[in-house]
């Protein structure tokens, strides 16, 4: 049966909250009204009592295919996507082989071509000697490039002023950066070192990687873009002093410059270290609580743009590791939305403010076409969640290759019960459908 009619879910779209259905046909949204009738031919799902919003357009994950599977592939997390209600992904370039090269980026969409469970985009990387390959990107198929300014996983920092300075002049699409500055980070490091060697406390994290090194590069990133006009996204903002660095003046379709938050640094503050350890170890690290709520003014005053997850997993046994030997980062796309749905009825944010970051603005900011809103004639991309559905996060219900989260344990009010990627049910109530249904994504400029 190719139509499927959505019947009496509370339709989250586009700033409102109404009781709708939802007519499916084939891969799109056929119609959206207060009463469709069924008829012989429509697979019904009932849903009132439910919410249906937009499926999530995640702008930074990372996946590791290729080259570093044992921590997750394409096909493994993608499906724990869906049953996080994500459905489409922009994954990053710090693989191995590194996504810096034509054929690099073309061996990925055909990797996601057969595994993806969720729709697919991957970020082209910048690096200091790649400017002929960043400038051939193709704009339709590529959301844009990202740029390590700081260290993390995958040795791929961009150090050269000059390059920076050519790529910020002559690339037209958006810039994703990461922004902590090197030298800072260097010399925190160092004096840490000197007194505990590799074994360095866990709470210490965010002195190494310090607000002063987030801020000096961010804010360094920013004047380069003022001064290039480039069109600059800063990813993971983690702290309160940065997000003065962002306006609201706006609307989001004329920003030049734009910042993303992730989950972690709107859930945990560094009174975690001391129960979650290197598990709850990200770059950007997790600082303060008024930093936090720092950044959740600014992500309902829309000084911030987007709410992604910075999804990195890495194994266990990698993440047990000393200070200086475990990696930063840890898997989130399962639980992103449910922890927003809890977030909800903290009354943090609002559920169409929540949509707005996690759907609309990914779409709108990277200009993906026809998916991010409940419009007729646009993909079927829909989740229903059903805010009334507790869940406890346990480690056997994990769908990540790398199997453990930084959640376990926590209890969220709010759970994923269907998501739909291209008009097909892929996930219904914890069980995945046989075939797949994703693609990749297209950019319209
Ligand atoms: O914590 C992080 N982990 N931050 C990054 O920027 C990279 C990521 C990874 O790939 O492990």
């Amino acid at each position: 049966m190719t139509k499927k009619l959505i019947k009496g879910a509370q339709v989250v779209n586009e700033g409102t909250t109404s009781k709708q259905d939802v007519l499916i046909e084939g891969m799109r949204i056929a119609e959206v009204s207060s009463s469709i009738a069924p008829t012989a031919d429509m697979d019904i799902i009932e849903a009132h009592g439910k919410y249906l919003l937009p499926g999530c357009i995640d702008d930074q994950v990372h996946f590791r295919e290729p080259g570093l599977t044992h921590k997750a592939t394409i096909g493994t997390e993608s499906k724990a996507c869906l049953a996080g209600g994500i459905t489409s992904f922009l994954e990053m370039p710090n693989t191995n082989p590194q996504t810096t090269t034509a054929q690099a980026y073309a061996d990925k969409l055909a990797t996601a071509a057969k595994t993806a469970w969720a729709n697919y985009g991957f970020m082209f990387g910048g690096t200091n000697d790649n400017l002929e390959e960043v400038k051939a990107v193709n704009p339709k198929t590529t959301p844009g490039l990202k740029l390590f300014l700081g260290s993390s996983t995958g040795n791929m920092l961009v150090d050269n002023p000059e390059t920076l300075k050519e790529i910020f002049s002559v690339f037209t699409l958006p810039i994703s950066v990461h922004c902590e500055d090197e030298h800072t980070i260097r010399t925190n490091l160092k004096k840490f070192t000197d007194v505990y060697g590799d074994d360095i406390p866990i709470m210490h994290h965010p002195d190494i990687r310090s607000e002063e090194a987030c801020y000096l590069s961010s804010s360094k990133a920013i004047s380069l873009a003022k001064e290039t006009g480039a069109r600059l996204h800063v990813f993971h903002l983690s702290t309160a002093r940065e997000t003065h660095l962002f306006s609201n003046k706006l609307p989001l379709e004329k920003k030049k410059i734009t910042s993303e938050v992730c989950i972690h640094h709107l859930w945990f503050s560094d009174e975690d270290y001391l129960s979650k350890g290197t598990h709850i170890k990200w770059n950007p690290a997790v600082k303060t609580a008024v930093d936090r709520a720092g950044l959740w003014e600014a992500l309902n005053d829309d000084r911030i743009d987007i709410i992604a997850t910075d999804h990195a997993p890495h194994t266990l046994e990698e993440k047990s590791q000393p200070y200086t030997k475990a990696p930063s980062g840890g898997p989130m796309v399962q639980h992103a939305l449910p922890v927003l749905l809890e977030c909800v009825k903290q009354g943090k944010i609002s559920l169409e403010k929540v949509v707005e970051k996690m759907c609309h603005n990914p779409a709108i900011l990277f200009s993906i076409a026809e998916r991010g809103f409940i419009r007729p004639g646009y993909y079927a991309d829909l989740v229903l969640v059903d805010t009334e559905k507790t869940q406890t996060v346990t480690r056997d219900q994990l769908l990540y290759k790398c199997g453990w989260s930084p959640l376990e344990g926590t209890q969220l009010r709010g759970t994923v019960t269907h998501t739909f990627v291209n008009g097909a049910l892929l996930y219904n109530n914890g069980s995945f459908a046989t075939d797949k249904n994703a693609q990749a994504l297209t950019f319209d400029r």
